[in-house]
């Protein structure tokens, strides 16, 4: 069964506080759901693998550590996962991106895909699937097979706000995916939004209503 970490680090609990305030507008909230997506990253590598390589100092030869392992792959969930990708680049600059295009139908909650472009690697790479929500969990859902079918074996989902309905969904159809948050919240509402959440994470991002 996948676990489900909840990342309870006071600067990502403070800033996550501040994007879901109503009143935070859209440029800052833009730049805290760039902060926290590095913050979430930084633990979530926590785990990676690391060799000894032999270097220079300027002063003599030493043993030194740097990553060894998979590479990684980021996949936003678009829209709203793209405001999460700089954030983590920044600590990764050299992992490919792929996009997954999903869009919720307002009516059924069902997810669309409407883009897929991927790295050409992807079965080799630690893929981390990124999206600020995971409400009903039919966007990560669908994201995460349209990445198996496509050959990725080892890949981790990375949410700022969850509802349980999208935790269950991901540990019954994917055992194999840990998931990683800043906030499990309480519930969905009759609309699909999670409470208290932080309203609609795209629209907050770019500005569109
Ligand atoms: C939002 C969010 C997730 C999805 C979560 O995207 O960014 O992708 O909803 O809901 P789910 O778990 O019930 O599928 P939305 O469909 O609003 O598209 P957008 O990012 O283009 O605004
Ligand atoms: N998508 C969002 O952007 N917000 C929610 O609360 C649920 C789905």
């Amino acid at each position: 069964m996948g676990n489900v970490y909840v990342l309870d680090h006071p600067l990502i609990q403070h800033k996550l506080t501040y994007i879901r305030k109503k009143s935070t507008g859209t440029k800052e909230f833009r730049e805290l759901v760039d902060e926290v997506a590095g913050l979430m990253a930084f633990e979530i590598t926590r785990d990676l693998p690391v060799e000894e390589i032999t270097i220079d100092t300027p002063v003599t030869k030493a043993k030194a550590k740097t990553l060894s392992g998979k590479k990684i792959g980021l996949v936003p969930i678009l829209r709203a996962g793209l405001g999460m990708v700089d954030g983590i680049l920044r600590l990764i600059p050299a992992a490919k991106v792929g996009h997954v295009g999903l869009y919720r139908d307002p009516e059924t909650l069902k997810p669309v895909e409407y883009y897929i472009k991927l790295p050409s690697d992807i079965e080799e790479r630690e893929l981390i699937v990124i999206d600020p929500m995971l409400a009903t969990g039919g966007s990560a859902n669908d994201a995460i097979h349209s990445l198996k079918k496509r050959g990725a074996k080892n890949i981790k989902l990375m949410c700022l706000i969850a509802a349980p309905e999208g935790v269950e969904v991901i540990k019954n159809e994917h055992p194999d995916v840990d998931v990683y948050l800043a906030s499990l919240d309480e519930k969905l509402d009759e609309k699909g939004y999670i409470v208290p959440g932080l309203g609609d994470a795209g629209d907050r991002l770019f500005g569109t209503k």
